[in-house]
């Protein structure tokens, strides 16, 4: 099984069980019903499918305004404005947490009549699986003494770097990033072909620099260490070990280059989890992490979240 199909079966699984909920809801009248799907990006096309092949239902607007110049099936939110009709169900296909708000508000506020659903759960520190399986291997390393600092690489405005510090809130945590996203040249440079479906789709959702907002605030700012620009530069005069680190770089140098500096400097028993392994936006992961794994003799296991994030344990 391809990592796209499995990446697909998870994000299916959420996509099925939502629609098939509201349409059973709909049922009485589902005759007059038109379906909608908002915005058309990975997710929006998924989404779709599903409506078509396992409900046998063909959407009758796709909502995305970059799509709708290129595309004349697919309409603007502004086309959307004018239909009227209170029958209208749209489901909005986008698990972008740091942005979901804004693509929320803008699909409300262009609905005139009708219904809009959230189809993916928002993910949110009860629901996240990988925030799960953080609190718990926190809990098992405190509970062993595990000692080492913890690390992450790809940090944006710090959203999964909020639990790290909150989960672990007695260890030194060490932020990598540009924090100016991928705009940093040497970022930019090192990008292999494998990656440029990942910079087509940066472009696409708007992972411009511009756009990151403030850095969310810490629980336990006080142990935090910031290393900001280019990494692994900004990692040579770190000299700490760690118990945990969390690589999500998106893309293949970025994440040879983190296994290669945490993994000689990782505690026994100590885990890195990488992130995006099964996602296919990302393929530079998938191959940085089966070739470092190979090389080294590894093992790896998977989070069963929607991204598949790769878990390595570190044992001499
Ligand atoms: C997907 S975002 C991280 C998301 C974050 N973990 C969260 O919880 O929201 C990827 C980040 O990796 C950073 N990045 C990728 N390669 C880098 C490198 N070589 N040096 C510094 N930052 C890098 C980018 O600037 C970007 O902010």
């Amino acid at each position: 099984m391809n990592a796209k199909f499995e990446n697909e079966k998870v994000l299916m699984g959420h996509f099925f069980q939502v629609m098939a909920e509201t349409i059973g809801l709909k049922q009485e009248n589902r005759k007059k019903i038109e379906w909608g799907v908002f915005p058309y990006g990975y997710q929006g096309e998924i989404a779709c499918r599903i409506l078509q092949q396992r409900f046998g239902i063909v959407p009758r607007y796709i909502i995305d305004n970059k799509w709708s110049k290129f595309n004349p099936d697919i309409i603007s939110l502004e086309t959307l404005t004018k239909v009227d009709n209170e029958n209208m169900v749209i489901f909005i296909a986008s698990d972008r947490k740091d942005i979901y708000d804004e693509i929320r508000n803008a699909i409300r506020s262009h609905v005139v009549k009708g219904t809009v659903v959230d189809l993916f759960p928002m993910v949110n520190e009860d629901n996240d699986r990988k925030v799960e399986a953080l609190r718990l291997l926190a809990n098992h390393f405190t509970s062993i003494g595990l000692q080492g600092s913890i690390a992450e690489a790809g940090v944006r405005e710090g959203a999964f770097a909020q639990y790290m510090n909150k989960y672990f809130p007695s260890k030194k945590l060490y932020l990598f990033d540009t924090f100016e996203g991928f705009h940093n040249e040497q970022v930019k440079g090192n990008m292999i072909e494998e990656d440029k479906i990942f910079a087509v789709n940066m472009e696409y959702r708007g992972y411009h620099h511009e756009l990151l907002g403030e850095m969310l605030p810490m629980p336990n700012p006080e142990n935090i260490v910031i290393k900001k620009g280019f990494f692994p530069d900004t990692a040579r005069d770190v000299e700490d070990t760690f118990c945990y680190v969390h690589l999500d770089m998106d893309i293949y140098q970025s994440t040879v280059d983190g296994l290669r500096f945490f993994w000689t400097k990782m505690v026994e028993q100590g885990v890195i989890m990488i992130d995006d392994y099964h996602n296919d936006h990302c393929p530079g992961v998938k191959k940085a992490v089966d070739e470092f794994c190979a090389a080294n003799g590894v093992g790896v296991c998977f989070l069963p979240e929607y991204r598949g994030t790769a878990v390595l344990i570190k044992n001499r």
